[in-house]
C-alpha cells in the first residue's frame, strides 16, 4: 500500500513537534520524534559517563555502547508516545536542561546519525508518517510527499522553551541562559559537517513567530490536503 511521509525540520523549539504530532493525530498517521531518538542516546552517554562534562564524548565508548542501545516508541493510553530505552520509559528525562546541553554534541557525530536515521526509516517502513527533527526532508526522506521547514525568531523560541521549563519546575533556570543554549545549538546544527540543519530546496517555509498553534495547523493541515497522494490516500 502506498504510505505518505511528511518531513518536518526546523531550528530547537520552533514548535515542530506540536505540529508534526497534531498532524499525525488529525490524519491517524504514525509520529516520530527523531530528536527523541538522539536526546535518548545522549541521556545514555550522560548516565555512562560516556560525556563529560566538558561535552567531550568517548567515542570509541559511543560506538561500543550504540550496540547495547535500543530506542523504541510505545504509545501510552492517552494517545502520545513514550521514548523507551532499554526498556525504560525516559520521556522525562531526555527533555531535561541537562540532556539539552549536550545532545547538539552527540548528535553530530557521523556514526551516531547513520545508525538513527537507518533506524528512522525502519521505523516507518510500513506506514504513512509525520516526522519531525533537523535532516528529515534532507536525508531520511528526500523524496517525502510534503516538506514542511519551520522557523521562528530565536527571542520567541527561547520565551517557550522557557515557559516550558518553568511550567515543567525546573526553577533553576534563567531565560538568558536559556537563550544562549538555543542560540549555541542553532549554530552547531547548522554548521556541522554531517546532515547540517538546512531547508531542503523542496520544502514549504513556516515562519511561526507571529502564528498561533492553531493557524500553524490549520496552514499544514490544508498543504497536506491539496497532495495528490493524500487524495489518492483518502479516496
Ligand atoms: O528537536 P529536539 O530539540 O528534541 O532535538 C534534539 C537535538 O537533536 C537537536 O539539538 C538537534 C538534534 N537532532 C538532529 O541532529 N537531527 C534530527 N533529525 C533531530 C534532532
Amino acid at each position: 500500500m502506498k504510505t505518505i511521509k511528511i518531513a518536518i525540520d526546523g531550528y530547537s523549539s520552533c514548535g515542530k513537534s506540536t505540529l508534526a504530532k497534531s498532524l499525525a493525530t488529525e490524519l491517524k498517521f504514525l509520529y516520530i520524534d527523531s530528536g527523541a531518538m538522539y536526546r535518548a542516546i545522549t541521556f545514555y552517554a550522560l548516565k555512562n559517563g560516556i560525556i563529560d562534562r566538558s561535552n567531550t564524548p568517548d567515542l570509541e565508548l559511543l560506538k561500543e555502547s550504540l550496540k547495547k542501545i535500543d530506542i523504541r516508541f510505545q504509545r501510552m493510553p492517552k494517545g502520545n508516545m513514550h521514548t523507551i530505552l532499554n526498556g525504560v520509559d525516559v520521556e522525562n528525562n531526555i527533555r531535561s536542561f541537562g540532556v539539552s546541553k549536550s545532545v547538539s554534541t552527540i548528535s553530530a557525530i557521523d556514526f551516531v546519525r547513520t545508525e538513527m536515521v537507518n533506524l528512522q526509516r525502519k521505523l516507518s517502513e510500513n506506514d504513512s508518517v509525520v516526522m519531525d527533527g533537523r535532516d528529515i526532508g534532507t536525508v531520511v526522506f528526500p523524496d517525502a510527499d510534503l516538506k514542511i521547514f519551520v522557523t521562528a525568531s530565536p527571542e520567541v523560541r527561547a520565551q517557550r522553551r522557557y515557559d516550558e521549563l518553568i511550567a515543567k519546575g525546573e526553577e533553576d533556570i534563567s531565560f538568558e541562559e536559556i537563550f544562549e543554549n538555543l542560540k549555541s545549538r542553532d549554530k552547531i546544527d547548522t554548521t556541522r559537517a554531517v546532515s547540517p540543519l538546512k531547508k531542503a530546496e523542496d520544502a514549504v517555509l513556516l515562519d511561526n513567530s507571529e502564528m498561533t498553534i492553531k493557524e500553524q495547523f490549520e496552514y499544514a493541515l490544508n498543504l497536506v490536503k491539496q497532495l495528490d497522494a493524500y487524495k489518492d490516500l483518502t479516496k
